[in-house]
C-alpha cells in the first residue's frame, strides 16, 4: 500500500472523510506541494470542520420543520410594520434565547409573523441552538396521538430539550381546556431553561379569552408574557405587497 493510500485509509478509520477528500486533492495538486506541512494539515482540518458544521446546520434545519425557510439577512424592515432595524438587530442577537426569554409576535394576517419567527429560528440554528416549529393545532394533534400510543412523556421530554420552540398560529383555532393543560405542561417544562417564539393574529390583550379555562390561562400567560420581547407588527399585508410587485412585473412584460 502506498503511503498516500495508507493515510487515506487511516483518515477513513478515524471517520475524517472530508479531510480525506482534501488530502487527495492536495496529493493530486502540484501547487499544494509548495505548502508547509502545517498549512496542508490546517487545510485538511478546516475542510473537515466546516463540512461537519454545514451538515449539522442542515440536519437541524430539517429537524426544525420550519414552515418557511426564511433567511435572517433577507428579513425586510423597510415596509412600515413595527419592526425597526434596531429591534430586528436585538432579536437577531439572540440574547433573549441565551437568557431563556421568549418572543411574542402579533399582528394581522400576512404581516410576516411566521416569516419573522422562522427567520429567528434560522438564526438560532446557525448559532448552534436546536429548534422545533409547530402550528399550535398540529402540536395539540401530535400530543393527542402521543397520548394514544403511549409516547406522550417521551415526546414532552424531547421537546423540553429543544432550545427554541416556535408556536405558530396561537389562538387561531379555539384552545380547549384539555389543550390548554397540555400546552401548560410543555410551557412549564421550559421555564428558565429554554425559549418560545409565539406567533399570533390575536393581540396580546385577547390571549386570555382564547384559552377556555381561567386558571390554566393565568398559569400559561404568567409563564409566557413577563419574560418576553413583544413585537406588534402592523400595516399592509406582505402577501399583498408581494402580489402587487408580481403584478407590476407581469404588466411590464
Ligand atoms: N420581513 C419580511 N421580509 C421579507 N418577506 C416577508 C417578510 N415578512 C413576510 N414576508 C413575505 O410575506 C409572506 C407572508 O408572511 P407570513 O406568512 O409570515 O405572514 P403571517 O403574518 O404569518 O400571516 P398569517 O397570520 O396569515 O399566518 C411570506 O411568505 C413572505 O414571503
Ligand atoms: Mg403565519
Amino acid at each position: 500500500m502506498t503511503s498516500a493510500n495508507l493515510i487515506s485509509s487511516q483518515l477513513s478509520e478515524l471517520s475524517l472523510r472530508h479531510a480525506i477528500k482534501e488530502y487527495r486533492r492536495q496529493v493530486g495538486d502540484a501547487s499544494s506541494a509548495m505548502l508547509s506541512f502545517e498549512d496542508r494539515l490546517e487545510l485538511m482540518l478546516n475542510v473537515e470542520l466546516s463540512e461537519r458544521h454545514h451538515r449539522r446546520i442542515e440536519r437541524r434545519i430539517k429537524e426544525a420543520k420550519l414552515r418557511i425557510r426564511a433567511m435572517p439577512e433577507e428579513i425586510d424592515t423597510k415596509s412600515a410594520r413595527g419592526l425597526p432595524q434596531a429591534l430586528l438587530s436585538q432579536l437577531l442577537s439572540l440574547s433573549w434565547l441565551k437568557n431563556h426569554h421568549h418572543v411574542l409576535l402579533t399582528g394581522p394576517t400576512g404581516i410576516g409573523k411566521t416569516y419573522l419567527g422562522c427567520g429567528l429560528a434560522m438564526a438560532a440554528i446557525r448559532a448552534n441552538f436546536t429548534v422545533r416549529y409547530f402550528k399550535c393545532s398540529s402540536l395539540l394533534e401530535k400530543i393527542g396521538t402521543c397520548r394514544l400510543d403511549g409516547s406522550y412523556r417521551l415526546f414532552v421530554t424531547r421537546l423540553s430539550r429543544i432550545d427554541l420552540l416556535v408556536l405558530d398560529d396561537w389562538g387561531l383555532s379555539p384552545i380547549t381546556v384539555n389543550g390548554a393543560r397540555e400546552l401548560l405542561d410543555i410551557i412549564d417544562d421550559r421555564v428558565g431553561t429554554s425559549s418560545l417564539v409565539i406567533c399570533s393574529q390575536l393581540p396580546l390583550s385577547n390571549w386570555y379569552q382564547a384559552l377556555e379555562e381561567g386558571t390554566v390561562a393565568d398559569a400559561i400567560l404568567d409563564r409566557v408574557i413577563h419574560n418576553a420581547i413583544k413585537v406588534e407588527l402592523s400595516g399592509e399585508s406582505m402577501r399583498k405587497i408581494e402580489s402587487m410587485g408580481l403584478q407590476e412585473s407581469l404588466d411590464s412584460i
